[in-house]
């Protein structure tokens, strides 16, 4: 199981602080982009991003929540990014261009889908994406409560992966990921933790990734 504590938890007055808490715990470090436009709220953008690019030790996730994300793409590979993750509910039938063109920068593409969105609606792309996000809280803020049904569509991606022979292709999951729900998320196939509240607003960080490991 990987562990990726989500930065937009983290205390912005004292960033490099709490990258330096988890630094040589997490395996990743997800960074959360949001636009004001696909979701209410607005996060951070690439001066952030750049900046815990200097400091972390682990690979950075970008996990964008932005309308037109192939505007973007190549901005956050420059910044940093070894990852970068983008909705399939703002690409739609450009999705296939918007994974090549995240590959072609040498960064890792990933597809995510809200709770709401049908799980078989990215079938026809799991064959070309490096992972998948599942999201298991309405993306957009952090804090939110895990939502249970998400592990059935853990379950039905692991599945379809499986059948298309991509065994290798892992699935993360985002939202309310703590360690009462860790070893549940394990089970129905996951392999990459996003955790926000639990990582940072827990009295010892490094304690609860450890606690997310199972
Ligand atoms: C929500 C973000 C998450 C968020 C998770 O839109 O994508 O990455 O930081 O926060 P917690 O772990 O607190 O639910
Ligand atoms: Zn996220």
């Amino acid at each position: 199981m990987l562990i990726a504590p989500s930065i937009l938890a983290a205390d912005f007055l004292h960033l490099e602080k709490d990258v330096e808490l988890v630094n040589n715990h997490a395996d990743i470090f997800h960074l959360d982009i949001m636009d004001g436009t696909f979701v209410p709220n607005i996060s951070f953008g690439f001066p952030v991003v750049e900046a815990i690019a200097s400091a972390a030790h682990k690979p950075l996730d970008v996990h964008l929540m932005i309308v037109n994300p192939e505007k973007y793409v190549q901005r956050f590979a420059a910044a940093g990014a070894s990852m970068i993750s983008f909705h399939y509910e703002a690409a739609l039938e450009r999705t296939p261009e918007v994974v090549s063109l995240i590959q072609s920068l040498g960064v890792k593409a990933g597809i995510v889908i809200n709770p709401d969105c049908p799980a078989e609606k990215i079938f026809p792309y799991l064959d070309t994406v490096d992972f998948v996000l599942i999201m298991s809280v309405f993306a957009g803020f952090g804090g939110q409560k895990f939502i249970p049904e998400s592990l059935d569509r853990i379950r039905t991606v692991r599945a379809e992966l499986d059948r298309l022979g991509r065994h290798r292709t892992p699935i993360e999951v985002d939202g309310g990921v703590d360690p009462s729900n860790a070893a549940l998320l394990k089970e129905a196939g996951a392999e990459i933790l996003v955790a926000g509240s639990s990582v940072f607003r827990a009295p010892d960080p490094a304690k609860a990734i450890e606690l997310m490991r199972v």
